[in-house]
């Protein structure tokens, strides 16, 4: 099985987590600039809310995906207040007919003061956890 790992960071969270699961399927975790041209069943993306919404640059990101290089979306963040960023990862794979995985992981992550750490050590053996889950089947 093929995979890649994509993130989205402004704050180093997303970073930290896309690494897990990357380390975890054994491959590297790579930033938004760096195209998935291998096709891949798998594209673990990283992803988070920044004001109510997902970045314009992660938009983009999933229109340049070709459906023919891409099985599936499987998505991870890290937002601090709101949870998943799932339906707005869909709503942009659909325009592009990529399929996205209902499985997904999510867990705090810190935002001015709040969640302080988070990700944490045990968040980043649960993402680890989560990818190999994904991986292994
Ligand atoms: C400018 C900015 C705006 C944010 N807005 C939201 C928000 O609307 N909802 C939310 O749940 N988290 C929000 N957050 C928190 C981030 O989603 C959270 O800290 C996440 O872990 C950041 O990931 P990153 O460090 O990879 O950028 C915001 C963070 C920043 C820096």
């Amino acid at each position: 099985m093929k995979i890649a790992v994509r993130y989205y960071t402004k704050t180093g969270n997303t970073k930290r987590l896309a690494e897990a699961v990357a380390n975890a399927a054994g491959v590297e975790a790579l930033p938004l600039e760096s195209p998935v041209e291998e096709p891949v069943d798998i594209l673990f993306l990283g992803n988070s809310y920044y004001a109510f919404t997902i970045d314009p640059e992660v938009r983009r990101f999933i229109q340049s995906l070709d459906k023919n290089k891409v099985g599936r979306i499987v998505n991870f963040g890290s937002a601090a207040l709101m949870n998943s960023t799932i339906k707005k990862v869909k709503e942009e794979a659909g325009k592009v007919g990529i399929p996205v995985d209902d499985r997904e992981f999510h867990c705090k992550g810190e935002f001015k003061g709040i969640h302080k750490g988070k990700p944490d050590a045990e968040d980043l053996v649960a993402a680890a956890a989560f990818a190999k889950s994904i991986v292994g089947e």
